[in-house]
Formats: C-alpha cells, sequence, structure tokens
C-alpha cells in the first residue's frame, strides 16, 4: 500500500483531474453497485452528505437508536441539514418494516415533520459489527419505495458485512438511493470513504463535498491506498473474521463474559463489569488495546490486518489475566 502511495499518478481532483481519484470512483461506484461514487475524506462526511442531499431542512430521518449517525456524528443531521433524528429501537442493530411504517407521519398536516429518510448501519457498530440478512435488507428498502421515503446505507463496514453473509457487496447496495464505504476500518487505508448512487444524486454528492469542506487536490495518494485496498484487503477480512472467533471462543472458555452469538465479524464484545476504565489500563499494561462501547459495562475488541494469530494467542492469556485482577480488586 505504502508503494502504492509513493507511485501514485495525481492530479487536481477538485476539476476531476486526477487520475487515481476517478479510478477509484469508477471502481467504487462498481463495487457498490451504485451508478457514481464520489471520493471523500472520511466516512463521517460521507453520511453526513447523503442526509443532506436526500432531506429537506424539517423533514425526519429514522435510524436505530444505535446507530452511528445517531450517536456519534454529533447531531449532524440537525445541524447541518435541518433533519429531525427519530432512534428506532432495534434488535442487534437492525429494525423492521413495521418499525417504519409506524413512524411515517401524515405529509399533508402543518404541525409534523414528515418522515422522508431511513439509514440503515450495515454491519451495526453498537450490536458489535452485527449484520443485516439480505432478506431484511431488501423488506426495508421495499418499504421505503412504497412509502417514498429514501434509504441510505451506512456501510462504514459493508466488506464485513458482505464477507460474513457471503453476498457481494453490490448486491447488498445497489437498492439503496445513497451507501456510504469507509476504506480507513477493515480495508486498512490511512484515510478515505465513498459515496455512491445514482448519477444525479452524486451530482448533488459533488457539490455536497465542497459545501462540507471535502473537496482535495491532489488525493490521488490517498485514493491509490483504497484502489490497493479493494484488490488486497477484502478477501483477507474472512481472517479478521476467523481470529475474532478464535478470541471470542478461547475467552469464553476461560470464563470472561463473552457473549459468542454477538460475534458475526471482527468484534468481540466483552462485559468486564463495573470498573471499566480499571480493566482497559490493565489490558493496555498486558500489550492488549480495547476501547469502550455504548453499553458501560463492555469494552470491544477488534481484529484487523494489523492483527496476527499469534496477537491473538497472546489477548487470550492477557485479557483473562487483566481480569482476573479487576476481579480481585472488586472483593476486596
Ligand atoms: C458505522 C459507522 N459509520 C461511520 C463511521 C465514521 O467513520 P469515519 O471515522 O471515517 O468518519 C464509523 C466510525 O467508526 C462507523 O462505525
Amino acid at each position: 500500500m505504502r508503494e502504492a502511495i509513493a507511485n501514485a499518478r495525481v492530479g487536481d481532483e477538485q476539476k476531476r483531474e486526477d487520475p487515481t481519484v476517478n479510478e477509484l470512483e469508477r471502481r467504487g461506484a462498481e463495487f457498490l453497485g451504485q451508478d457514481e461514487a464520489v471520493f471523500l475524506p472520511t466516512a463521517t462526511m460521507a453520511n453526513q452528505i447523503a442526509l443532506h442531499i436526500l432531506g429537506r431542512p424539517g423533514d425526519a430521518l429514522l435510524v436505530e437508536r444505535h446507530a452511528h449517525i445517531m450517536l456519534s456524528e454529533l447531531g449532524g443531521p440537525a445541524a447541518h441539514s435541518g433533519l429531525l433524528t427519530i432512534g428506532l429501537q432495534g434488535a442487534n442493530g437492525r429494525f423492521s418494516p413495521e418499525q417504519v411504517v409506524a413512524e411515517i407521519r401524515d405529509r399533508t398536516s402543518v404541525h409534523v415533520a414528515p418522515t422522508r429518510v431511513v439509514a440503515v448501519e450495515n454491519t451495526h457498530n453498537s450490536s458489535g459489527g452485527r449484520v443485516w440478512p439480505l432478506a431484511e435488507i431488501d423488506a426495508i428498502i421495499a418499504t421505503c419505495r412504497e412509502h417514498e421515503l429514501a434509504v441510505h446505507l451506512d456501510g462504514a463496514r459493508l466488506v464485513n458485512a458482505a464477507i460474513a453473509s457471503g453476498v457481494e457487496p453490490a448486491r447488498i447496495g445497489r437498492g439503496f438511493d445513497t451507501v456510504t464505504l469507509c476504506f480507513s476500518k477493515g480495508l486498512g487505508c490511512p484515510l478515505g470513504a465513498v459515496i455512491a448512487g445514482s448519477a444525479e444524486l452524486m451530482a448533488a454528492a459533488r457539490r455536497g463535498k465542497h459545501f462540507f469542506g471535502g473537496a482535495m487536490r491532489q488525493a490521488g495518494i490517498v485514493a491509490a491506498a483504497a484502489l490497493y485496498a479493494l484488490d488486497h484487503h477484502v478477501d483477507r477480512i474472512a481472517d479478521d473474521h476467523a481470529r475474532a472467533r478464535r478470541l471470542a471462543e478461547g475467552l469464553a472458555e476461560a470464563g470472561v463474559n463473552v457473549d459468542l452469538e454477538q460475534v458475526e465479524t471482527n468484534f468481540v464484545q466483552i462485559d468486564v463489569g463495573s470498573d471499566r476504565a480499571g480493566a482497559i489500563e490493565r489490558m493496555r499494561e498486558r500489550g492488549v488495546l480495547v476501547s469502550t462501547t455504548v453499553h458501560p459495562t463492555v469494552v470491544r475488541a477488534v481484529t484487523h490486518l494489523d492483527v496476527a494469530d499469534e496477537d491473538v494467542e497472546t489477548a487470550l492469556e492477557a485479557i483473562p489475566a487483566a481480569l482476573t485482577r479487576t476481579a480481585a480488586l472488586r472483593a476486596r
């Protein structure tokens, strides 16, 4: 990837003169089953541009209540696009067509914010990287079409979902109005994302890219990394999933509180009890980095291209040891 970055052919991408960005946008659209794609610095920006072009100020947006758009984008839909965000209670990050229909408001009323946009997150971060089955995605899209709702896919980790479910990303992405894909997660790039959709919507997204301050210059040095990732880092995501499973099963065997059912992709969520900060620190001392989650006693371990089989074995020793100490301190 470093070599691809170093050798990238570049130009001014704002003028659409960067051949590497242009190629990535072509490949990205194809990969996501859409007409066109626009290269952006981050997936947050991709989501925010999508919502900006799909909704109008005063419209309502439906998302799962622990979705990244809901919890981790600083109220962006309200701040940037004037959208009222309504959080649906999900099960494993998913919601049903009935829940969508139940939140559709009377568009003729002069009092209520009309429901206009729905956003799906796949894989769903806060539920532990869980995957939407294709049939459920198709059902949500069909409901949105029937009720004239726009539908966005926050597919920041779409490749994980595709690999886990054995369905091509293009098949998952093609029915949505807009799709976000992030290159700086499992795909292992330093930065970058795309938004994809119809030619008409992507013309609006290109304006959004400037409006949100995401128009760059010789961005081919980054797009080259993303092209490299599409060629070399897609299939290997299965290894991350296998390692997450090995980690989860080993931790469960060691008596650590892990929900094995939750482990569908590259996240392992560990319930460490009330002294979460202490547990994280003790894991860090043993060379294992985990992050917090929205659930107060739960931490998240992630497998990715810099985590090898030996690292999983190290974590399988370090995590139970760190938690044993936590438990011992708690008992005092
Ligand atoms: C589901 C989801 N969408 C979007 C994002 C935003 O990605 P970025 O950090 O590239 O803005 C994240 C980041 O964790 C995420 O988990």
